[in-house]
C-alpha cells in the first residue's frame, strides 16, 4: 500500500487517478484548491500549490507526488499568462522543493504531447529534441519538465515525465471537443466542424490514462519521459461521427477553416507499452459510447424550452381559482362582520379579487429564468401604470377610468409590485410554506 499525494486531484484527470490509486488499494491524499466532487471521503488537504508549507506538511508520510495541479484549459492560460506561469511553472517547481524538503522518492509529473507541437517528425517519440514551443501553455508545462530534470541532477530527487495526449471521457470540462460535440448533438443541435474536418488529434480515453499514470509509478520509469496516447489518431470528423452513432442522428455541417489549425502528427506511445507495459485499450467509439452514457446519466437533461402560453395559463387558471376563494372568504367575512355599513359586496368582491390575483400568480410558483423576468417587468410596468393612473391628473379620455377607483388602483399597483418583486424570488410561496 503506497501513500500518494495527487495535486489537482479534484479535476478531471485527478479524480480518475484517484479511483485508479484506490483500486489498486494505494492511499491517495488529495492536494487542490477545492473540495473534490467526486472524492468527498478521500483524505485532502485544501491548499494552493504556492504555499510550500502547506505543501510539504501534505507530502509527508507519503511515497511519491503525482503531480496533475495546473491552469489546463488553454484559454485560461491565454487570458492569463502571468497566473498560468505561476501555477504551471513555479507549481511545479514548488512540488519538487516540497518534494525534497520531505524526502518523497518520485515526483510523477503531467505534460502534455503539446510539447512537440513545433518539432517537426515524422512520428513524435520521447527522445526527440524539442523545438522551443510558441504557445504559452506548453511553454509553462515544457518549464516544469526542465525543472523535473533539475531537481534530478542537481538533488537526486526522481521524477517521471508523462505526455498526455488529449484525454476526454467522464467528468471532462464541458469545453473539450467530446462534451461540447455531445451536448449539442442530445439537445438537437447541428454539430459545426471547421473546414474539412481531416485535422487529426490524438485522444486518450480517461480512465485508460489513469493507468498509465498510476503504472508510472513503478521503479523502472524513474526519471523517464513517456508518451501516454491513444493508438489511434482521429480526425474532428470522426468525431463528429463518433458522436452522432452514440448519441443517434443529428446533422453534421462544415463551417469556414480556421487559421493556423494544427493537423497534428503521429505521436509514439511504444515506449510506455515496453516499459510500462501501458496501451490504451479503449477505442474512440467505445470511449465516446462511455462519455455519452455518463453524461445523459450525471447532466441533467436541458428541459424543454418552457412552452411559456400553456404554463402561463394554467398557472393562470389555478390562480384565479385561489383569488376568488379568497375574495368570498373576504367578502364573507365582511359580511359576518360589518366595518362599513355602506359596503358595496360586488365592488369589495372585484377589488380583493384584482388584489389578490396577481400576488396568488407570482407568489405561488417558480417562474424560472427568462419567462420570470419578463413576467415580473411585465407586473412592474403595470404596477407604475396604475400607480399613474389613479395619482396623476389625466386629460378627460383617462380621467373616468380613475374616477372612483383611486383607491383600487393604488391597491392593484400595490399588489402588481409585490407581484413583480416576487416572481424573481424563488418559489416565494412554497417556501415560506415549507418553512
Ligand atoms: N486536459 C487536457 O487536455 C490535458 C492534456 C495534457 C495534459 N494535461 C495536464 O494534466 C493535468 C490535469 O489536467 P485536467 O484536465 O485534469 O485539469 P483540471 O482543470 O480538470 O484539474 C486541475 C486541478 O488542479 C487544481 N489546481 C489548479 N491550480 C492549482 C493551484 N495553484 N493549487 C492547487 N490546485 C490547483 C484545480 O482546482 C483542479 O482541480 C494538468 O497538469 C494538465 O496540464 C491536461
Amino acid at each position: 500500500m503506497t501513500r500518494v499525494l495527487v495535486t489537482g486531484g479534484s479535476g478531471f484527470i485527478g479524480s480518475h487517478v484517484v479511483d485508479r490509486l484506490l483500486a489498486a488499494r494505494d492511499q491517495p491524499r488529495i492536494y487542490d484548491l477545492r473540495p473534490s466532487p467526486w472524492h468527498p471521503d478521500v483524505d485532502a488537504v485544501l491548499g494552493d500549490l504556492s504555499e510550500l508549507e502547506r505543501l510539504s506538511e501534505a507530502m509527508a508520510g507519503c511515497e511519491a507526488v503525482i503531480h496533475l495541479a495546473a491552469a489546463a484549459d488553454v484559454n485560461e492560460v491565454l487570458a492569463d499568462p502571468v497566473e498560468a506561469e505561476r501555477r504551471n511553472a513555479r507549481g511545479t517547481l514548488q512540488v519538487l522543493e516540497a518534494a525534497r524538503r520531505t524526502g518523497v522518492s518520485r515526483v510523477v509529473y503531467a505534460s502534455t504531447i503539446w510539447t512537440y507541437s513545433d518539432t517537426p517528425a515524422e512520428c513524435h517519440e520521447e527522445s526527440l529534441p524539442l523545438h522551443p514551443p510558441a504557445h504559452l501553455y506548453t511553454a509553462t508545462k515544457l518549464a516544469g519538465e526542465l525543472y523535473c530534470h533539475s531537481y534530478g541532477q542537481l538533488y537526486g530527487l526522481e521524477h517521471t515525465i508523462l505526455r498526455f495526449g488529449i484525454p476526454y471521457g467522464p467528468r471532462a470540462r464541458p469545453a473539450a471537443v467530446v462534451p461540447a460535440f455531445t451536448a449539442r448533438a442530445l439537445a438537437g443541435e447541428p454539430l459545426t466542424i471547421a473546414g474539412d474536418g481531416l485535422q487529426s488529434r490524438r485522444f486518450v480515453y480517461v480512465e485508460d490514462l489513469a493507468d498509465g499514470v498510476v503504472r508510472a509509478l513503478a521503479p523502472v520509469a524513474a526519471n523517464r519521459t513517456y508518451n501516454l496516447v491513444g493508438s489511434e489518431d482521429t480526425t474532428v470528423k470522426e468525431i463528429a461521427l463518433a458522436v452522432r452513432d452514440a448519441v443517434g442522428e443529428v446533422e453534421i455541417v462544415h463551417g469556414p477553416g480556421r487559421t493556423g489549425d494544427f493537423a497534428g502528427a503521429p505521436v509514439s506511445g511504444a515506449r510506455a507499452a515496453q516499459e510500462l507495459g501501458w496501451t490504451a485499450t479503449t477505442t474512440f467509439a467505445e470511449g465516446v459510447r462511455r462519455y455519452v452514457d455518463w453524461h445523459r446519466a450525471a447532466v441533467p437533461v436541458r428541459s424543454e424550452p418552457p412552452r411559456v402560453i400553456g404554463a402561463l395559463a394554467r398557472r393562470a387558471a389555478l390562480s384565479l381559482a385561489g383569488a376568488l376563494l379568497t375574495a368570498v372568504v373576504i367578502v364573507g367575512l365582511a359580511t359576518l362582520a360589518p366595518i362599513d355599513s355602506d359596503m358595496n359586496i360586488y365592488g369589495t368582491f372585484v377589488g380583493a379579487l384584482l388584489l389578490m390575483l396577481p400576488l396568488v400568480l407570482a407568489g405561488g410558483f417558480e417562474w424560472d429564468g427568462p419567462a420570470g423576468r419578463q413576467i415580473s417587468a411585465g407586473l412592474t410596468t403595470a404596477a407604475g401604470a396604475c400607480l399613474a393612473i389613479a395619482l396623476l391628473p389625466w386629460p378627460d379620455e383617462l380621467h373616468h377610468l380613475r374616477h372612483g377607483h383611486a383607491t383600487l388602483l393604488v391597491l392593484l399597483a400595490l399588489s402588481a409590485g409585490v407581484a413583480a418583486r416576487l416572481t424573481t424570488l424563488p418559489r416565494a410561496l412554497p417556501a415560506w410554506l415549507n418553512e
